[in-house]
């Protein structure tokens, strides 16, 4: 029963929230399908596609598949994709020498969609983890205690070059290497390569949200477990100052667009980021992100499209410019309605 109770409001915020006109035309963080960044996996052969335990809805495509889904993503109005390989086991080894191969399995990834979907933005990760028995991104000193880390951005300096010699718009180092933004640079401009960018991951934490990922490429089953223990490279979740810190060096040493990843657990840092620089900030809404989701409204205890929604608009908000997402397609086709 309501009763007569009344209070004396000069404020009354609930006005402006009354009708959907009203709440649409107050809308303040807008997400575009131009904000979205699609990881799409790759695995070499004719196989069919490969579904992934951990990332119900995201498939490992062979190269035919990964230009068929390159050129819906582009139809939906997506124009980025992230590519990641996985390779056979066979092809591993301590070293990830396969990552400098001429004609490694993301070379050829990379010039088919070029060729196919000429104005793709097309990005691949710079680390060793899909090329390693032991799933590190780098390679490991010789008594095995830690990854070598002035060795391994030799090594991510010549992968690049390759990757822009094999066409890519934007090189992403994962590794956390420190030095390896102004290694890299220094390694591209000597090719002649002034114009492919750097996406630096600058405050990639050392999360248990990679889970799905390693299962994805792989790097989980070559080392046996799927918590691999990165924290001698990637940050302490703990820390945010530490992510100020590496941003100050991905910007000197030459980085063009920085990074948070994961997202959604880290929008303090996204927010940090972007008001540190004047660089674009990206950030990477991870594998365990996108499972929890995925699982939940499995369950029927979370609404799928909604909590995409949610959490994309949430990554934004905090201050990312664009967002590397497993939701990028659903997204987009929802976002064209
Ligand atoms: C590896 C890499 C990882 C991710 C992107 N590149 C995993 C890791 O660092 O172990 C994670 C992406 C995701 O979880 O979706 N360099």
């Amino acid at each position: 029963m309501p009763n007569s109770f009344k209070l004396n409001l000069v404020q009354r915020p609930r006005r402006l929230r009354r009708t959907p006109a009203i709440r649409a035309l107050l809308e303040d963080v807008v997400l575009r399908t131009e904000d979205l960044i699609a990881p799409l996996f790759v695995i070499d052969g004719k196989a069919a596609p490969e579904a992934i335990e951990s990332m119900p809805g995201v498939l490992r495509l062979n190269l035919s598949d990964l230009v068929k889904e390159c050129l819906a993503l582009r139809r939906l109005g997506v124009r980025a994709v992230a590519l990641f390989p996985k390779l056979d086991a066979g092809l591993k080894d301590p070293d990830g020498t396969a990552a400098l191969r001429e004609d490694a399995l993301i070379l050829r990834a990379v010039r088919a969609v070029k060729k196919s979907v000429p104005d793709l933005v097309v990005m691949t990760d710079i680390a060793l983890d899909p090329y390693t028995v032991h799933g590190h991104d780098g390679v490991l000193k010789a008594d095995g205690s830690d990854v070598d880390n002035d060795a391994t951005v030799g090594i991510l300096t010549r992968m690049s070059v390759l990757h822009a010699r094999a066409g890519v718009d934007l090189v992403a180092p994962s590794d956390m290497m420190d030095g390896r933004i102004g290694a890299i640079r220094s390694a591209l401009d000597a090719a002649g390569f002034e114009e492919t960018a750097i996406m630096a991951y600058t405050a990639k934490y050392a999360s248990a949200y990679y889970g799905p990922f390693r299962e994805a490429v792989g790097s989980s089953k070559a080392a046996g477990t799927r918590s691999l223990d990165k924290r001698t490279y990637q940050l302490n979740p703990a820390n945010r100052r530490e992510g100020l810190a590496e941003l100050q060096l991905d910007v000197a040493e030459g980085a063009d667009i920085v990074m948070v990843k994961p997202a959604g657990l880290y929008l303090d840092v996204i927010h940090e980021l972007r008001r540190g620089t004047h660089r674009p900030v990206a950030a990477y809404q991870v594998s365990g992100e996108y499972a929890q989701i995925q699982a939940a409204a499995r369950l029927g205890w979370l609404d799928l499209a909604a909590c995409r929604r949610e959490s994309l608009i949430a990554i934004k908000r905090a201050g990312a410019d664009m967002i590397l997402t497993y939701f990028a397609r659903e997204m987009a086709a929802e976002l064209r309605g």
